[in-house]
């Protein structure tokens, strides 16, 4: 029997578009946006690279509060509790980009299983599909929470072929960002860049680089089908 293909998709900035925590940030600190948003992403990964380095596990949405904190402190803004809670509820109700539907509906007809992978525990990744109306897209959602341990630790995934009955050399990352693919391929999964913008750029690390790089999820099919 021919094992299918296994995909693990990323979720945040991957399969769904977080620019409008941005919006709604705007309404509040209006120039400095554009900073915050970065330093709040930069700083959410950072502390789960150094909570999986500690072995101080913590729930991805709780990473996600320190690292708003820690921006509120750093640009001296003092937001009522209310728009606190206001910032955190808009990342539970985020859309997807506007090809994921159609992307893994082709996906769907040729033989593959696509899964939602991410550092979100399942209960906020289940949340998020079934808000953005992609949940049958997916043949489930795995999350790294019972690892206790974030990407890209191999561990995860490790734990996506556990939990997914799936082989390394049979998976493929799909991720926008460069340490998921660089943790993917470390690992010995296959790994695809999705580089939505120009402006970005993946790790000058010689020895990881993506298996392919596209720029919209669009042209998977024809990737996968080489
Ligand atoms: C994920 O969804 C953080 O985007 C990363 O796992």
């Amino acid at each position: 029997m021919i094992m299918k293909k296994a995909l693990a998709f990323d979720v945040y900035g991957t399969l769904i578009d977080t620019s409008g925590v941005y919006n709604t940030l705007e309404g509040l600190i209006g120039k400095d946006t554009q900073a915050f948003m970065e330093v709040w992403r930069n700083k959410q990964l950072e502390y789960s690279f150094r909570r999986g380095l500690m072995g101080a596990f913590v729930d991805f949405s709780v990473v996600t509060h320190e690292a708003l904190e820690y921006c509120c402190l750093l640009f001296n803004r003092k937001f009522k509790e209310e728009q606190i809670e206001n910032l955190m509820g808009v990342y539970k109700v985020l859309p997807a980009f506007d090809d994921v539907q159609s992307a893994l509906q082709e996906l769907q007809q040729k033989d593959f299983s696509t899964y939602a992978f991410s550092n979100g525990s399942a209960l906020a990744v289940s949340t998020l599909l079934e808000n953005a109306n992609i949940t049958n897209l997916f043949d489930g959602v795995v999350s790294v929470e019972k690892t206790e341990m974030f990407k890209p630790s191999p561990k995860v995934y490790q734990h996506f072929n556990d939990s997914t009955n799936s082989i390394k050399e049979n998976s493929w990352l799909i991720s926008g960002n460069p340490f998921d693919v660089m943790g993917a391929i470390n690992y010995g999964m296959k790994s695809i860049w999705v580089r939505r913008s120009s402006k970005t750029v993946f790790d000058p690390w010689e020895s990881i680089q993506p298996t392919a790089v596209i720029s919209n999820l669009g042209e998977l099919k024809s990737v996968l089908s080489d």
